[in-house]
């Protein structure tokens, strides 16, 4: 089995032997001992070698059971364990645990059998990359803890054409007695600690997505949610790399996890100096049932190896969510430029006001007018009228159909706004259904931005949500929707679930969004749906398996921006990054920054505008032509190519700096960016990457041409800028 190339997996029977090549990587394991322990045994740069088994030290002491059971703890403590149990020995924090019909936590996983397979099955009720016969291959290990009567199967799939791995695991009770599952991650990598630095991804609303870098020590460190969505505050991404390790040098194992709920990922350093790296659900308040031949299903993690530094981490991540996770018909399209009405007008807008912002944006070039929140229902304010999603005919005159029909005769698209997960307290949804919203009996649930999360674990409560968006949907031309979802979960408690299943609410509460989610894009096929969480709370590939963008973050500073959009890009597309072009004094911090810098920072990403083109000055008005053109230039370049940083504000403190290259490195867009403002400067040299080092480009605004050897190494000219907050950008084209 395997491809052509050598890529793909292999079984190499004698040796008990698992390989996984993609096309620069190897992941190894191998089935030790009369036991069948499964061992890691290697992930790194792609090895010819297969029987490596060396690396799992069992020659050493402590010894494997079969020779030496009297050390068994000690083998199992310092064993690099593929999938460790837990409660055996080995007091590293393992994948799984239980609870047993006998109040027992421990679990032990040993081998017994595998099939290898062309392709990648879907993962039933999840998100999941995916792809054909040809672009991947599969490897399932069956496993069994005999004494619980419980069987793990462990999914891998090598990717042909991008050197990731995915990994998930499905557990099935197989005993005559239920078993509660109370922790089952979806990865682990064992492996020598190589000094490494630990990069996470944090921030708070309006700030998400800031790089965190630190080093790795004794000890555990977790980056976790229990918010029931990955937050704006933790990010279910995780990197190791080699101390000092930067965009184009050292190595970085990454894992990034296609889940939009409580996640969790863990760096553990052993005595022995190993490192557990792992990811999975967050096991606390995580509590399954499985009843006799149930089974559970693990979300999927995404591991990826650079031997290219973060560079080359961050185009990995990024081919394979562009070719293997994006379903939308927009993924490969320019996107409708929209305008956004919420910083235009938040709740203050009529059917008059919304006609004449798309009049003059339709003049401009602006293709799609978004409503954004306070259609429905009595909303005037964000304290009410969330789950009555029925359009308020007092603010919209004549109805929702006659608003789009009259954007739709100005050549403008229509989007329109939801949160179809929350319930105002002030609602008639809420008054009708106090039990539908998130709450323990016996405690007044807590508020956030006024409002409860409904429980949408229940399926009586999605069918009614999402027929009240449906409805609309069908009402009108509406050709795109933003689905927010303004608050974070607490209060678990859910009126659909008996005792001993509450431990299964947040799980649940997240198959439902993507079961919604799934019937939304199904019904509705040609819709452009952008996923939305007060900002950027929810940016994660569960949901980008849903939808082509996401809305970054409600800071729309383009300073701010900057360290977001960086953050944002390590991992993700940038055409899946949502970003506008706002007014100033930006809303959220009160700074001024040029319009066109505005604008090169939201070219990054998706592109529109979130501002009333009737009030912003004239001057502003006659830029955004401009820019439309720049977005219709440069888009498919920003959309497929590949990205590299080329300087990070956040370290240097005076600019920031990132290129485009297309995929036949014909074309390169770089983005500039001077952040401080200090005299007496001479210009600086960028060097560019990723440019054919023998192909002649000319540089936009340089005279003359020059190889991209030259360009790489000896860099091109950026002014130092007069003024506040000014950039550039600058278009290489090969001759
Ligand atoms: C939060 C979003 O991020 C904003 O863009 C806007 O849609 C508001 N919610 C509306 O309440």
């Amino acid at each position: 089995m395997g491809h052509s190339m050598g890529i793909g997996i292999q079984y190499y029977e004698k040796q008990r032997i698992f390989k996984l090549d993609t096309p620069h990587t190897s992941y190894i394991m191998a089935v030790v001992d009369d036991e069948n322990f499964l061992g890691h045994v290697y992930y790194g740069g792609r090895l010819e070698d297969y029987d490596v088994s060396y690396l799992l030290r069992t020659q050493e002491k402590p010894s494997a059971p079969s020779g030496n059971n009297r050390e068994r703890c000690s083998f199992m403590d310092a064993f690099p364990m593929e999938y460790p149990g837990h409660g055996l020995g080995d007091y590293r924090d393992g994948c799984i645990s239980v609870r047993s019909k006998g109040g027992h936590s421990a679990v032990n996983l040993t081998v017994t059998s595998h099939k290898i397979y062309d392709g990648k099955k879907k993962l039933e009720g999840l998100p999941a990359t995916f792809g054909t016969e040809k672009e991947c291959s599969t490897l399932e290990i069956e496993c069994e803890d005999a004494t619980l009567g419980l069987k793990a199967t462990l999914m891998y799939t090598a990717f042909h054409d991008v050197d990731a791995i995915t990994r998930s695991i499905k557990v099935t009770n197989m005993s005559g007695e239920e078993i509660y599952l109370t922790k089952a991650l979806s990865a682990c990598l064992d492996m020598d600690n190589k000094e490494f630095e630990h990069i996470s991804l944090h921030g708070s609303w309006a700030r998400e997505r800031h790089i965190q870098r630190q080093p790795v020590g004794y000890g555990k460190y977790a980056v976790s949610s229990l918010r029931g969505e990955p937050g704006h505050q933790e990010h279910p991404f995780l990197a190791l790399a080699t101390k000092g390790a930067g965009q184009d040098a050292g190595e970085v194992y990454a894992m990034n996890f296609v889940y939009s709920g409580n996640f969790f990922t863990q760096v553990e350093m052993s005595q022995y100096d190993s490192v557990r790296m792992s990811m999975g659900i967050q096991p606390e308040d995580f509590c399954w049932k499985l009843e006799p031949q149930e089974s559970f299903q693990a979300p999927e993690a995404v591991l990826v190896y650079s031997a290219e530094g973060l560079g080359g981490m961050t185009r990995s991540f990024h081919d394979l969510y562009r070719k293997h996770l994006l379903r939308s018909p927009y993924k490969d399209k320019k996107r409708p430029i929209l305008l956004n009405n919420w910083e235009a007008t938040y709740f203050d807008f009529d059917t008059d006001k919304l006609i004449g912002i798309a009049r003059q944006a339709s003049k401009l070039g602006i293709e799609m007018l978004v409503m954004d929140d306070g259609w429905f229902g009595k909303r005037n304010s964000d304290n009410c009228g969330l789950g009555d999603w029925q359009v308020n005919e007092e603010k919209l005159k004549g109805g929702l159909k006659y608003l789009v029909d009259e954007v739709n005769k100005l050549g403008m698209k229509f989007g329109i706004w939801f949160e179809p997960e929350m319930v105002s307290p002030d609602s008639d949804l809420y008054r009708a259904h106090p039990d539908w919203a998130i709450q323990i009996p016996g405690r007044t649930a807590a508020m956030a931005r006024e409002q409860y999360v409904l429980d949408i674990s229940r399926k009586e409560v999605r069918d009614y949500v999402y027929e009240c968006v449906a409805k609309v949907l069908r009402s009108a031309n509406v050709e795109y929707v933003k689905w927010d979802m303004n608050r974070p979960l607490s209060d678990l408690g859910s009126s659909g679930l008996a005792a001993d299943r509450q431990g299964e609410l947040y799980h649940r509460y997240v198959l439902g969004l993507y079961e919604m989610q799934e019937r939304l894009i199904t019904d509705f096929p040609d819709l452009l749906l952008e996923n939305c969480s007060g900002g950027g709370a929810r940016f994660d590939p569960g949901m980008l398996y849903y939808s082509p963008q996401i809305w970054c973050s409600d800071d729309t500073d383009a300073i701010e921006r900057l360290a977001i959009q960086e953050g944002t890009a390590l991992v993700y597309p940038l055409s899946t990054m949502g970003a506008h072009v706002s007014d100033c004094p930006n809303h959220a911090i009160g700074r001024t920054t040029p319009f066109e810098t505005r604008g090169y920072v939201a070219l990054a990403g998706t592109f529109g505008y979130e501002l009333d083109v009737t009030k912003i000055p004239q001057e502003e008005q006659k830029m955004i032509p401009e820019q439309i053109a720049m977005y219709h230039k440069y888009n498919d370049l920003v959309r497929e190519g590949d990205y590299y940083r080329l300087a990070s504000y956040q370290e240097n403190k005076v600019y920031d700096c990132y290129e485009v290259v297309s995929k036949d490195r014909k074309e390169a867009l770089v983005t500039y960016v001077q952040v401080l403002n200090s005299s007496n400067r001479r210009s600086r040299h960028i060097c560019l990457k990723g440019l054919k080092a023998d192909a002649v480009y000319r540089v936009e605004g340089m005279e003359g041409s020059y190889l991209g050897d030259t360009l790489m190494k000896a860099g091109i000219p950026m002014e130092n800028f007069w003024g506040d907050f000014r950039g550039k950008l600058v278009h290489i084209t090969a001759l």
